[in-house]
Parts: C-alpha cells; structure tokens; sequence
C-alpha cells in the first residue's frame, strides 16, 4: 500500500508560507508516495493549485492521511480528524500549547516537531530553524532600512558627501549572520555581537567589526547561555554607552527554551539619537529591547522599536522551497520503498518526536503538561 502524505492549507492568522512546493510533491511522487494537498494551499505562497501537476488537489484531504506536512500547527479541528498512527511534521511549538500536545497524544498521533530535531552535522539538510532564520534576518534588516530616514551606503553626490549608516547587529547566530551581510550588501558600515566569542571570526569574514563589550557567555551545543546579573550588568553599561551613536539595531539574540534576553533597556533607547531605528527580530518570544511590542512600532525620544511578526513568511516563497526541501529530507529518514518505517535508533526521528502511541516523547513538554494537570 502506497503511502499518502498530505498538506493542509495553513490556518494560523498571516502565515503564507506552504509545506509542500510542487519541486517537493514531484520527488515524493517519484518515492512512490501518493501525495495530496489542500485546494489554495499553496496560494499566498505564489504556488497556485495548477503548479502542483504530481498531487492531488481537493478541499477534504485530511481523511485517508497517512502523513501531514503542515507549517505551523494545526488546528484543534484538524487534529482531532486525523487517524490514529498517523504522522504530523511541522513546527509545532508545543511550548506554545501543552493543550495541544495532549490532543495529539490522546488522538495517538506520530508527531514531529522540526524546531527539536538536533542540530548535528546530518541533520543540516532538515534543519527548518537554520532555513526560516536566514530568511528571518534577511528581511529585519530590509525591515530597518525601509524605516530608517537615511541611507545605508556612503554616496558622494553633487550635494555633498553621505556617511554611511552604522548599524549593529546583535545576536550572530543564523538570522544574525544573514542580517550581517544584508546589511553590508546594503553598503552599511555594520558591526556585529555575540556572547559567544567563537562567532568573532565569521563576523569579520563578511565584511563586518566585531563588538567586543567584554562579556562571553558560550554555553552548551554552540548555544549562548543566559548571563549572570554582573555580566548582563557590565554587557548595558558598555552597550548603553556605544549605541548612542547607532543609526540601527537589528536584535536576533535567542536562548533556546527561554525567553529572548533583555539586552536593551528603555534608558538605552532614550540615549540614542532621534530618527534611529530597531528592529526587534524576537519581539514574539519577549523580544530583546524593553519597549518591544510585538507586532507594533513604538516611537521613543524619536527612536522607532520595531516589533515584527512572523518575519519568514514575508518571503514566503523561498521560506517555503527551504522549509519542504526540510521536510523531505526529513520524510525521507521513514520512507523506504514506498512504506513508512520507524527507526527509533536514529536520533534525528527519536528526538524530534514529540507524541508517540499514546505517550508524550519530549521530556520538556512532558513535564510541563505534569505540572499544568
Ligand atoms: P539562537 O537563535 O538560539 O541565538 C541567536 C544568537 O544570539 C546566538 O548566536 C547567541 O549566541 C546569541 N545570544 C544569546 N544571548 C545573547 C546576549 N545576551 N547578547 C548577545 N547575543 C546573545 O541561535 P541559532 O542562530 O539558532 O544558532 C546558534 C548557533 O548554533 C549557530 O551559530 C551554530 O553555532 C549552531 N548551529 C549549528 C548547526 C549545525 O551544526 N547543524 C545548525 C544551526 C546552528
């Protein structure tokens, strides 16, 4: 029997990117698979239903799903359709809704959440949080020169010379790096900083000075840990006093399992100069400047703080080729002739499950539904 995957079309609010590309649904065809996706699925993605010549499209193809692609969660509605046994993949934020989790868990959904797979060397190919970052930095630093009342590159012009904007790019892991060369192709004069020592040099091999402020916090797996209070303290006393002369500020400093770190204080941004801009690129995990409100921009002394939402589904097209092309690889660990198959040795299909047969895989999420019962 032929295995079915399916893509819903996406449900929560804004979001345009799609699971499935129809490069994706023709490779999956030629793996045997039979592949089905929603009528419009596609559609704020600029995939129209025509461009999937190798599935087949319908309004009702949850029922009969052998596996579910899907970007962002699915809804209660969708959850509870589905058979037991069959297998969900997309990001599916279970720090967001333990309540949903459960729903997977009593429905006995097979589910993966691609923000935990790890970030091993094998799994680069599938890892969906390194493909939406990159789009995500891209578009912040587009995002703060549209709003900015200056140029980015220096210009000698008939009216006299332009100085280039300073910008600062904080946070330099993948939408930081991203941000980094946007913003030098931009032909801004840009500088870039990390708690973690180790990204000093990829930093300045795009073109960009590294902020030394004195503070390194690398932690474990190439993650930064949180700080001490002394060296967050000792981190604002020295960024207070640099950024005063910053044209903008692209944030991308995350912490994984925790809220993004308070790195910019409301006395920082009344410091800075009127017209300068930031660009909050965690504003939906607490965001790294106090004055972020998610999905907003708020106006102080001048300075615009900039809150935005769901970055990656602004390039929704390459967001999506990356994010299915993730998907696939990741499928493709459990399609083998045409049939899924389960391997729980391999640490990639273990540790990205979240519910299983009727039990809650992801330690984490465990405890914290424990905790709420
Ligand atoms: P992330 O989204 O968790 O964090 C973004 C950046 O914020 C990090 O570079 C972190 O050091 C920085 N940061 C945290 N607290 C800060 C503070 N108080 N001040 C300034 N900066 C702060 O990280 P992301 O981008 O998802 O990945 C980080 C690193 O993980 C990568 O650069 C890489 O080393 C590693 N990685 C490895 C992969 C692989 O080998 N397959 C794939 C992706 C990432």
């Amino acid at each position: 029997m032929t295995v079915t995957v399916v893509t819903l079309r996406e449900t929560a609010p804004a979001e345009r990117r799609v699971a499935l590309t129809p490069e994706i649904a023709k490779k999956l065809k030629g793996l045997g698979a039979t592949v089905r996706i929603e009528t419009g699925a596609g559609d704020a993605a600029a995939f129209p239903d025509a461009l999937y010549k190798d599935a087949e499209i319908a309004t009702d193809v949850i029922h009969g799903a052998d596996v579910v692609l899907t970007v962002q969660p699915p809804s209660d509605a969708q959850i509870t359709q589905l058979r037991p046994g069959t297998v969900l993949i997309g990001m599916l934020q279970a720090h967001a809704s333990p309540e949903r989790v459960k729903l997977l868990c009593d429905g006995l959904i097979t589910s993966f959440a691609m923000e935990l797979l790890p970030r091993t060397t094998r799994a680069q190919s599938m890892d969906v949080l390194s493909s939406q970052a990159g789009m995500a930095g891209y578009k912040a630093v587009l995002m703060a020169a549209l709003a900015a009342p200056k140029f980015f590159p220096m210009l000698t012009t008939a009216a006299g010379t332009i100085r280039p904007s300073k910008v600062l790019i904080i946070g330099a892991g993948v939408a930081g790096l991203q941000a980094i060369a946007t913003a030098r192709r931009l032909g801004a004069q840009v500088e870039g900083f990390d708690v973690r020592p180790e990204v000093k040099e990829q930093i300045e091999s795009l073109g960009a000075k590294f902020l030394d402020l004195g503070v390194s916090a690398a932690g474990s797996g190439g993650y930064a840990r949180a700080l001490t209070p002394e060296e967050q303290a000792e981190q604002q006393k020295r960024l207070g006093e640099h950024v005063r002369n910053i044209d903008v500020i692209v944030t991308t400093a995350a912490i994984p399992g925790r809220r993004a770190p308070r790195i910019i204080t409301t006395a920082m941004v009344e410091g800075m100069k009127p017209g300068a801009v930031i660009v909050d690129l965690p504003a939906e995990t607490g965001g790294n400047c106090e004055l972020t409100v998610a999905g907003e921009t708020v106006v102080r002394n001048g300075v615009s703080v900039i809150g935005p939402v769901n970055l990656p589904s602004q390039g929704a097209i390459h967001a999506s080729e990356m994010y299915a092309r993730n998907l696939f690889n990741f499928l493709s660990l459990m399609l083998k002739d045409g049939a899924l198959k389960l391997d729980w040795n391999d640490e990639l299909i273990a540790k990205s499950c979240l519910t299983h047969d009727g039990e809650i895989r992801h330690e984490a999420t465990r405890t914290a539904l424990a905790a709420k019962v």
